[in-house]
């Protein structure tokens, strides 16, 4: 019935979420609120982790994608977990480093990363740096000298597959801003220079092809892709790649008519892939290293909303509009992405409206959706929006000088704050 598993109708007609009641959430703390529900996030967590075991005997290393949501709390339930993390920018290193996080299962990322993290991240002892281009390794080779260390590095690399997915979020192609190209040649002139570094140690070969991905195809062919090529270092530089990191990108289930594939059956058919094509190849095993973001967090997360103006515009469309939006969740702004949203206090009931949700920013795009399927609402009523786990709190903005909302956690019946609502005063912290 619903588009997350967790999510539930109550004998009051209120939705739950991992059994608790929304309504008594978003009264007891506020809205706009995000809500993630742990337990969801901890099964995920296990599902990707023990689909390595089945399928690949253990040898690889889930490595969940920070930029899908990131705070202190995030990061203990992730090293709880044993995953290990891939972080974007010094922000998030600094988070997972304040989290306590073991910092050598974390992969640093990024297209153009400043000299600045570089040293954060040798300073730190990160697990690996995922190299970019050219310019990235010889500034970290230097940084690395300078400070007498040898960092494990990986390459970004493009492996030319097109993914389809919206043109935003596709990253595999050859038009890409991230990573070095297999087509060209630079990819491989890139290895040359790297194993004749002293001060790094090329350990694996990373790729990404999109996000929000359907289809398992075309991570099977990224992967040969990527076998091939650490065939061709073997046989041309007699060097071995290690790691193969084949990114993140599996989608989940906005709306009720996505259908995403279980995880499980992506690292079975990847392993196998994996398995004949090295045999082909006649190269080692490497192991392989997952980052999955979105399928982590999105769907533990639902948004509560209070419901204010009701405008109906004849023969047009109805507007509801909510004490949030785009600052919140700038994802129909940016990708027209669709979600599910269901009026929590009257989640019994059927949806026989279909409104558009708009925020409370000034700017006539800033909406949640159009021609979204919703229960009668009218002001004062709760609006939750599923699947707001990922890309929402961590993609927010204080546009308009809106202060974010709060995140609180729920597990086992019990709720906590695990990111405080901004005040005010926090929007001129910075402010001289
Ligand atoms: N690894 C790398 C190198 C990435 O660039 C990304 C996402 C991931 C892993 C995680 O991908 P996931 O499993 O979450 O799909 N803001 C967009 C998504 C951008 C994804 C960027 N990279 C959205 O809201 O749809």
């Amino acid at each position: 019935m619903f588009v997350s598993e967790n999510l539930n109708v109550n004998e009051k007609g209120h939705l739950t979420a991992g059994g608790m009641d929304t309504v008594e959430l978003a009264e007891k703390y506020g809205t706009p609120l995000y809500v993630m529900d742990e337990q969801v996030i901890r099964s995920a967590c296990r599902r990707f982790k023990s689909s390595i075991d089945k399928y690949y005997g253990g040898k690889g290393l889930v490595c969940y994608a920070g930029k899908a949501f990131s705070c202190l709390e995030m990061c203990r339930v992730i090293a709880s977990e044993g995953l290990g993390l891939d972080a974007v920018s010094i922000g998030e290193l600094y988070t997972a480093l304040k989290a306590g996080f073991p910092m050598e299962k974390i992969g640093f990322h990024g297209n153009n990363k400043t000299d600045e993290e570089l040293e954060f991240a040798v300073d730190n002892g990160v697990g690996h740096i995922v190299v970019d281009n050219i310019s990235e390794l010889r500034r970290l080779e230097r940084i690395a000298a300078e400070k007498n260390a040898c960092p494990d590095i990986m390459f970004r690399i493009k492996p030319g597959i097109d993914a389809h997915t919206h043109k935003f979020i596709m990253t595999g192609q050859i038009d890409s801003k991230f990573g070095f190209a297999l087509e060209t040649g630079e990819a491989f002139e890139a290895v040359k220079e790297a194993v004749e570094c002293k001060n790094v140690k090329l350990s694996g070969l990373e790729c990404h092809i999109g996000s929000q991905i359907f289809d398992i195809t075309p991570f099977e062919k990224a992967a040969e892709k990527m076998l091939e090529f650490i065939a061709e270092i073997k046989a041309e530089l007699g060097y071995d790649i290690e790691i193969l990191d084949l990114g993140g990108g599996f989608g989940i289930r906005y709306l009720e008519s996505d259908d995403p594939k279980p995880f499980e059956e992506y690292m079975e058919r990847v392993s196998k892939v994996v398995k004949q094509t090295c045999g082909e190849l006649g190269i080692t095993q490497p192991a392989i290293f997952i980052e999955p973001g979105r399928s982590i967090a999105a769907p533990a997360g639902i948004t509560l909303y209070t419901v204010g103006a009701r405008k109906e515009i004849p023969e047009i469309r109805t507007y509801i509009s909510v004490d949030g939006g785009m600052t919140d969740n700038p994802r129909y702004i940016l990708y027209q992405s669709e979600y599910t949203a269901i009026v929590a206090n009257k989640a019994g009931e059927p949806k026989d409206e279909k409104v558009t949700i708009a925020g409370k920013c000034c700017e006539s795009g800033d909406l949640i959706g159009e021609n979204m399927p919703l229960q009668h609402a009218e002001s004062g009523d709760i609006l939750a929006v599923c699947a707001t786990g990922a890309y929402n709190y961590s993609m927010s903005s204080n546009y308009n000088r809106i202060p974010k909302p709060a995140v609180i956690f729920i597990s086992n019946g019990e709720a906590r704050v695990v990111v405080k609502r901004e005040t005010p005063e926090d929007i001129i912290r910075n402010d001289i």
